[in-house]
């Protein structure tokens, strides 16, 4: 695409949450006019942009006329009528990610055959039509369920640990694959925009949640042997290169007791396991994104420090208008940034904003990230 643009583009995004939010952050810095379409009239967006539609992302219609007239379309969510997009693209609009990388990505079952064709290592799994399937299943127990569609933050996901479990599966198109008993889960984020330079982020290592099921703490950059970093990103470029996506592709990755890397699920956009990258790189995943959809050099991804980012979750037991309570305490500590996402209502769990703490020495981000957790809270 032409790179002289600036001042004149309107972009279009889908899905007005969070990573809308920070996409338009950096984004000003590019002179687009910007649009966003969103189902809730409360969206963090709502009042950040140029033009805000309601609307529902999943219709066709809703999203062809959003769409039409723009010149660049990207997505912050992946559930988003496809067909719409698809022909937005055949009349002219630029979409990145490309709509047929949406559709693949939508279904987990494509997903998997895709790595599978292309030799990306992933757990061995089975699509599945039926929960009566499950009976004569070729994936040993215990195993997990997952949605083909659908599915976002462990809501779509079951273990199946023995026989009795199946009555309880989900009865819809889902694919079931073996257990990992995974030693670490990684995510690394790569961009490539339409010239073909790719870039990785460096790898950063997860700690979830186990009860919400959410990223609730990344440590950046990862303290893995470098061998398997290098392996991790190698991968992540094929897999770039594979799609020959344009934008950002969050691939998340288990790390096994043995070594070896497999691909579990890939986000073609922004994700929350690299927000860190604002404080903590020397480009942004939102910036990166920007570039590669705008098809210009990707900015240097290196970390400029350790960096701890916290997930911000609704309280537990807390339902309806949001308050913050320990705010002054965690912005008197050392190197700690508050996002908060704007959301007016808080529900248990609810991802409301992040905090990043920064940190020459790993130990000291790690233990003031902890003490952030233990202080901040959204209660109503
Ligand atoms: N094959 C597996 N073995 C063990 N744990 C898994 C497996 N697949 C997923 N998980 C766990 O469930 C989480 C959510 O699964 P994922 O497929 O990433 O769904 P979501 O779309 O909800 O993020 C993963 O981050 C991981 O902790
Ligand atoms: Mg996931």
């Amino acid at each position: 695409m032409a790179k002289d643009f600036y001042g004149e583009l309107q972009l279009g995004i889908l899905g007005g949450g969070q990573l809308g939010r920070m996409l338009i952050q950096e984004a000003i810095n590019f002179n687009v006019t910007i649009h966003i379409l969103d189902p809730d009239k409360h969206a963090p967006c709502r009042d950040l942009c140029n033009r805000f539609v309601q609307g529902a992302l999943d219709d066709f219609d809703t999203v062809y006329a959003f769409g039409k007239g723009l010149d660049m379309i990207t997505i912050e969510i992946e559930k988003v009528n496809v067909d719409a997009l698809e022909k937005l693209e055949e009349e002219g609009v630029m979409v990145y990610p490309q709509s047929r990388i949406i559709r693949l990505i939508q279904d987990k079952g494509l997903q998997k055959q895709f790595f599978k064709q292309n030799d990306i290592p992933t757990a061995p799994f089975q699509l599945i039509s039926s929960k009566e399937s499950l009976n004569n299943a070729s994936i040993p127990l215990p195993y997990i369920q997952k949605l083909r569609r659908d599915g976002y933050d462990g809501r779509g996901v079951k273990k199946i640990i023995s026989e009795a479990d199946i009555e309880d599966a989900f009865e819809a198109p889902s694919l079931i694959e073996q257990w990992i008993d995974f030693d670490k889960e990684l995510a690394i984020i790569v961009s490539r925009n339409d010239d073909g330079d790719v870039a990785t982020f460096p790898c950063v290592e997860m700690e979830f949640n186990p009860e919400a099921n959410l990223v609730e703490f990344l440590i950046s950059p990862s303290t893995l042997p470098f061998e398997i970093q290098q392996r991790a990103e190698l991968l992540a470029k094929k897999i770039a290169e594979d799609l020959q996506i344009v934008g950002l592709l969050a691939v998340e990755l288990f790390l096994t007791k043995d070594g070896q890397l497999l691909v579990n699920e890939l986000a073609p956009r922004p994700h929350n396991s690299g927000h860190q990258s604002i404080e903590g790189n020397f480009t942004s995943q939102f910036a990166q994104h920007l570039r590669a959809i705008f098809n210009l050099p990707p900015g240097n991804t290196a970390t400029r420090s350790n960096a701890v980012m916290v997930n911000l979750l609704g309280e537990a037991g807390h339902d309806g208008l949001a308050r913050y309570e320990g705010i002054e305490e965690i912005l008197a500590m050392e190197g700690v940034y508050l996002h908060l996402y704007g959301k007016k209502f808080t529900k248990p769990f609810r991802k409301m904003g992040h905090v990043c703490v920064i940190n020459e020495d790993r130990e000291a981000a790690i233990s003031t990230a902890r003490k952030v957790q233990q202080t901040l809270r959204v209660i109503t």
